[in-house]
């Protein structure tokens, strides 16, 4: 008995091992009897890159209060307005958020990355590279004091089929929480959570597709990665006309 169970152990685990691990009998029995050197692991050479190096510290969180609206909007009448209106307008709404009314600590995150290169846009980063995080605080004080282009969202609830389950239920079965337990209804939510109510669906729906694929992942925790990657196309397009606004 004592003999089976040696030779189940020493012999044939072993062979029966080495032939899913890609190596010979003879090593893989005398590994297991420890008279041939163990498999070394090669040490990873690969170091974690964090999605976003903005940290909430106190810094950050009194450089975002301290921005200066006035510096801001003379920085924004050089830099962004001809593609970032100051009514919450642009030329191409598929392609350019709306910023007006964004709160200021998603828009410093969003222009931090931006400038770290964590969150791609070639348009922006070669502007963002030649500002200052102080103006950054700047420009982010300034846009989130215009008006947002705000409506009642549950008005349009009944017509959005699914999209006003997501927004405020989420779906249990797949682990979704409700957009809105984040992303406030007319508000932004903590932190960096941007405000979605006004924004631009097409706008919005391009960031859901770009976080699905990971083309975006500058989002901490990849919260936003997690959630994207769920939803059906049908109910990306859904959820993002109902946060729509009136133009
Ligand atoms: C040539 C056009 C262009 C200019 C100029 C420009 N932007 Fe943008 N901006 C874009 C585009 C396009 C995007 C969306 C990129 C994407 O799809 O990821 C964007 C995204 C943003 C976002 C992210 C918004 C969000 O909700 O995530 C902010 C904030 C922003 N821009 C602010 C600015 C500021 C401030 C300036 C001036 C310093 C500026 N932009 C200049 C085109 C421009
Ligand atoms: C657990 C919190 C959380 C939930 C739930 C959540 N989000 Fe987000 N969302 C975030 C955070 C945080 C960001 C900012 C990420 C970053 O820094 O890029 C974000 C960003 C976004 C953006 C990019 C906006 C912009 O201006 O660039 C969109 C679009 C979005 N979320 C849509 C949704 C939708 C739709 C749902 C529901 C299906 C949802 N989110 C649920 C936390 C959440």
């Amino acid at each position: 008995m004592a003999l089976a169970v040696w030779a189940l152990g020493f012999l044939i685990l072993p062979v029966i091992d080495a032939n899913n691990t890609g190596i010979d009998s003879l090593t893989a029995i005398c590994r297991a009897l420890g008279i041939a050197a163990p498999a070394k692991q090669a040490p990873s050479t690969q170091t974690a890159v964090p999605a976003s190096m903005t940290a909430w510290d106190a810094t950050t969180l009194d450089a975002v209060a301290l921005g200066d609206p006035v510096a801001g909007a003379a920085l924004a009448q050089d830099s962004c307005v001809a593609c970032h209106d100051p009514n919450g307008l642009t030329t191409d709404p598929a392609t350019i958020p709306s910023t007006t009314g964004q709160s200021a600590r998603a828009l410093y995150k969003q222009l931090s990355d931006m400038k770290r290169g964590e969150r791609p846009n070639d348009v922006m980063k070669p502007i963002l590279d030649e500002l200052s995080q102080k103006q950054l605080a700047d420009l982010a004080a300034y846009y989130s004091r215009l008006p947002r282009r705000n409506h009642d969202i549950h008005a349009i609830a009944s017509a959005r089929g699914g999209a006003i389950v997501l927004a405020t239920k989420g779906d249990v079965s797949r682990a979704l929480p409700a957009c809105e337990a984040c992303h406030g209804a007319n508000a932004g939510g903590p932190l960096e959570v941007p405000m979605l109510t006004g924004q631009y669906p097409d706008y919005i729906a391009a960031q859901l597709r770009a976080y699905a694929s990971g083309a975006r992942k500058n989002d901490i925790y990849g919260r936003m990665r997690r959630i994207a990657g769920k939803l059906t196309d049908q109910e990306i397009k859904d959820v993002a006309a109902y946060y729509d606004a009136p133009r």
